[in-house]
């Protein structure tokens, strides 16, 4: 055989196998995003009301005052779930109002801090910019960060969606090397209107935000989950789990009782065997 093509072959076998050991990486995650919803007292019968399995990562993301509590009543429950903040501040600490920092997550159990959430980019005008700086400082203090992204209706329309999402993508990873990070996509149109984004739509975004994530960082892109977020519910999640890109998802409303959240849950407990 020809030196060129008998390498070019050896190539392609060892992209292969590097592809299949990134991708046997990848875990399923089911996580709750309360938003500002719950008080203790809710809180506390939730998780005494769900089951939780075991074989899949489940992760609650509730408001602030919540989280020492929640962590106390996890334990309590002994509840194989974890904790994450739904924002946290680029800076260390100082004078900044109403703000959260990396160390005060981790000291209330945290391994997981959601940025970027649409909510945030439009109600509090967070930047690609200022997302960068928070996904930087949360990986310094070994928090996985559950990055956001997701276009309007207006951008969707627009068939912006690959622009938005790339755009997204570079400006939060910009000098991020590591692939310890999970992505949701979260398409801004589907959030809390019913109107999820069909299977077969999510696939297809999905395998976009892994090739731009691919140019960012290489093959380990393949290692990162990518979650769908959008009114996700125990209905529609059956056809989100049988996707090979879609990794999870994120769910708000429906996480919010613990019967319609353990029905999600199982659905990707059971999920593929190769995911
Ligand atoms: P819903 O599941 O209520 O549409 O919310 C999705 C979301 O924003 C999760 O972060």
């Amino acid at each position: 055989m020809e030196p060129s093509i008998e390498n070019y072959i050896k190539n392609l076998v060892r992209d292969a196998i590097l592809n299949l050991q990134f991708q046997n990486d990848r875990q399923t995650y089911v996580i709750a995003n309360w938003k500002m919803n719950k008080t203790i007292a809710e809180a506390s019968e939730f998780f005494q009301n769900l089951n939780g399995r075991q074989d899949v990562n489940i992760v609650v993301c509730p408001p602030a005052p919540l989280l020492y509590p929640i962590q106390l009543i996890i334990e309590q429950f002994k509840k194989p779930i974890g904790l994450g903040g739904q924002n946290v501040h680029w800076e260390e600490k100082g004078a900044y109002t109403g703000e959260i920092s990396t160390e005060m997550l981790k000291d209330v159990g945290c391994e997981y801090a959601i940025i970027g959430h649409s909510e945030r980019r439009q109600y509090f005008l967070e930047d690609d910019a200022a997302i960068n700086g928070k996904v930087k400082k949360a990986l310094k203090a070994g928090l996985i960060p559950i990055l956001c992204v997701g276009e309007t209706l207006e951008e969707k329309n627009l068939l912006q969606t690959e622009q938005v999402l790339s755009r997204q993508l570079f400006g939060a990873l910009k000098d991020i090397e590591t692939s310890q990070l999970i992505i949701a996509y979260e398409p801004v149109w589907a959030i809390g209107s019913g109107q999820s984004a069909t299977a077969d739509l999510a696939e297809q975004t999905h395998a976009y935000i892994r090739s731009v994530l691919e140019r960012v960082l290489g093959k380990r892109a393949e290692s990162i989950s990518i979650l769908y977020g959008g009114s996700v519910n125990g209905e529609n999640a059956a056809d989100y789990s049988r996707m090979p890109n879609i990794d999870g998802v994120l769910v708000g409303g429906a996480s919010l009782n613990a019967a319609s959240f353990d029905e999600i849950i199982d659905v990707f407990a059971k999920g593929e065997p190769n995911k």
